[in-house]
């Protein structure tokens, strides 16, 4: 499985650092406001439980499963709720979890359907921005950080459903995708 990967761009203890400084920067924002945090399955769920656990503030959990690209490895377009939250979001602050952040679609389509649910506020949290891809605007609140146009996966990322498990953050060599 490592030697699909071409390079490393963060390792493990690198995203950890990264999302201590994250945790710190949300527990200050949301002080006594019980945020609800929501992961984006699937790609976000390792991203979520380490994130959480940085966060210092009272807080409650869901999970919203989406989908919008299948196993290409470009963005359709379509955004597809695959499982919708156990909890009702009106007059709630949100924290939407999100590993990355390419074309915009997905975030920009959850984000209407939580304001049109009567949000108090909606906020994102992306570990991973790449900013060049982008179709739609849409800036995070947290970024962790910005990634150059090329293929990445682990630390929930994957391709084709693989390389989630992956600790670290890797390019994957293009004749893996392209043969
Ligand atoms: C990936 C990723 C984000 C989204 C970003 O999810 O986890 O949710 O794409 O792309 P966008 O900004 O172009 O919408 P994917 O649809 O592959 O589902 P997964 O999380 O189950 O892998
Ligand atoms: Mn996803
Ligand atoms: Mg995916």
């Amino acid at each position: 499985m490592y030697s699909d990967i071409q390079d490393i761009l963060y390792s493990e203890e690198q995203i950890q650092d990264k999302i201590k400084e994250l945790g710190e920067c949300i527990s200050a924002d949301y002080e006594g406001k019980n945020p609800l945090v929501i992961c984006v399955l699937k790609g976000a769920f390792m991203f979520m439980a380490d994130l959480v656990k940085r966060i210092a503030v009272p807080l409650e959990i869901d999970f919203m499963a989406v989908s919008s690209y299948g196993n290409a490895t470009k963005s359709s377009g379509v955004v597809k709720i695959i499982k919708d939250l156990d909890v009702p979001v009106e007059g709630r602050h949100i924290i939407i979890v999100e590993d990355i952040i390419d074309s915009g679609l997905t975030l920009s389509y959850l984000i209407d359907v939580l304001e049109r649910r009567n949000a108090l506020s909606v906020s994102v949290v992306a570990l991973f921005n790449k900013p060049a891809r982008r179709t739609v605007e849409l800036e995070p609140d947290y970024t962790g950080y910005v990634l150059p146009d090329e293929f990445v996966v682990g630390y929930g990322l994957d391709y084709a459903e693989k390389y989630r498990n992956l600790p670290f953050i890797g390019i994957l060599k293009p004749e893996v995708y392209s043969s």
